[in-house]
């Protein structure tokens, strides 16, 4: 089923150079880039953000952790969009991440793995909407989409 997932490059993905490798990586597999942004995360959009992580003991310091640097926001699209961004990420903790996946390859510690990419179908609407309007999401047609979905 064709998926929209959100995507975001935490602050150390973004401070360590690797925006350009993650795209690259989405764009490699196929994935269609429609949504980008650069967004300094407000404390109050970080709470909303991570709303389900609320008391648990690592909260606070995943707040001061995303919003201690500008991020990047995506929404990419494809067949199975959402299991296919988890898949290319890797595990949250980048020590128990697959060898090849993007936290595994530029991580080290889960208080810095890199990137976020939502967890369901739901959680990306949520997400969405949380850092894009309407009018920032594009849809538009490639010439490469037959040879990418069969
Ligand atoms: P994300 O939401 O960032 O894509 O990560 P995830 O679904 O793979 O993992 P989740 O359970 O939603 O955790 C959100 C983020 O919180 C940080 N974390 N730290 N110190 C800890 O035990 C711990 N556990 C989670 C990570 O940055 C994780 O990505
Ligand atoms: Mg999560």
């Amino acid at each position: 089923m064709r998926e929209r997932t959100f995507v975001l490059i935490k602050p150390d993905g973004v401070q360590r150079g690797l925006v350009g490798e993650i795209v690259r990586r989405f764009e490699n597999r196929g994935l269609q880039l429609v949504a980008l942004k650069m967004v300094r995360i407000s404390k109050a959009l970080a709470e909303e953000y991570y709303a389900e992580h609320k008391g648990k003991a690592f909260f606070e310091g995943l707040v001061e952790y995303v919003t201690s640097g500008p991020t990047v926001a995506m929404l990419w699209e494809g067949d199975n969009a959402v299991a296919v961004v988890r898949k290319t990420m890797g595990a949250t903790d980048p020590v128990k991440a697959e060898p090849g996946t993007i936290r595994a390859d530029f991580g080290l510690s889960i208080g810095r793995n890199v990137i976020h990419g939502s967890d369901s179908l739901e959680s990306a609407k949520r997400e969405a909407a949380l850092f894009f309007r309407p009018d920032e999401i594009h849809a538009y047609e490639r010439s490469q989409d037959a040879w990418i979905h069969g």
